[in-house]
């Protein structure tokens, strides 16, 4: 399952770069929105975490917040920048996710959130987070779903998917299938926790949230495949003999 678009890889950074250069954060959910994504790994403190995909580091923050070593790889030289001024106690490095800069088996925990469908080859960036990450290593993917009214109707039949930045999106048995083929395990599906967390945060009011506290983890009231966005928790399935 490798991606076809009009736009070359250099077209998506670029377009990355100008829009972290005029939005920066704004482009992204607030802080709030991602400590959850630690918690669904079940990540102790002093373990290593890899955001693949990082953008200017707000999965790193909620990790270092947690007591992770956490590190960022990103396509997008601005997030880069951003991320490692934002959260100087990780290190975020520009790079593909693709081709990733870090040995064989380093991280105990891997993570890539809202990236997976905008890769051009899967496959090989799903290799590469399998490859730096350990044997018994976590992995948490959130990811796009095909099978909702906004993506087909609004995005697919009126074009306002967004080609530039390689907006895409499979079904919950497309990622299913794309994960088992390419050596991961699913541990847990959980839908996107989003909207969830901003109804508390509308009870919440002023007050400020702990995010080193774990929050209720929110269950669909409507079929999982049709949720907008799946949490993927996996693991790494052995090497089959070839
Ligand atoms: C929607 S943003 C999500 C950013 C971050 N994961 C978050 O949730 O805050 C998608 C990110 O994917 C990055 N990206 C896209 N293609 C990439 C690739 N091939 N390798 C590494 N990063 C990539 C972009 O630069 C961007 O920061």
């Amino acid at each position: 399952m490798t991606a076809s678009s009009d736009y070359t890889q250099d077209d998506v950074r670029a377009w990355f770069d100008s829009t972290y250069e005029e939005q920066g954060f704004k482009y992204l959910r607030p802080i709030d929105a991602y400590p959850i994504f630690v918690q669904l790994l079940g990540a102790r403190p002093g373990e290593s975490l890899l955001d693949v995909a990082c953008g200017p580091g707000l999965l790193l923050k909620a990790a270092t917040l947690r007591g992770l070593e956490a590190t960022g790889a990103d396509i997008s030289a601005r997030a880069v920048e951003i991320a490692n001024q934002y959260v100087p106690e990780a290190q975020a490095h520009e790079s593909n996710a693709e081709s990733l800069p870090f040995e064989d088996g380093t991280f105990d925990n891997v993570t890539c959130i809202g990236a997976i469908e905008r890769f051009f080859d899967r496959p090989k960036a799903l290799a590469e987070m399998r490859r730096v990450a350990r044997d018994d290593a976590r992995f948490c993917f959130m990811v796009r779903n095909a099978s909702t009214l906004v993506w087909t109707l609004w995005r697919k039949l009126l074009g306002k998917q967004n080609k530039a930045g390689h907006q895409d999106a499979l079904d919950l048995e497309q990622w299913k299938e794309l994960f088992a083929q390419n050596g991961f395990g699913v541990r847990e599906v959980h839908m996107d926790q989003w909207w969830r967390q901003r109804l508390r945060k509308v009870f919440r009011g002023f007050r400020k949230r702990d995010l080193r506290r774990d929050e209720p983890v929110a269950r669909p009231w409507i079929p999982m495949r049709y949720v907008n966005e799946f949490i993927f928790i996996l693991e790494k399935l052995p090497d089959t003999a070839s």
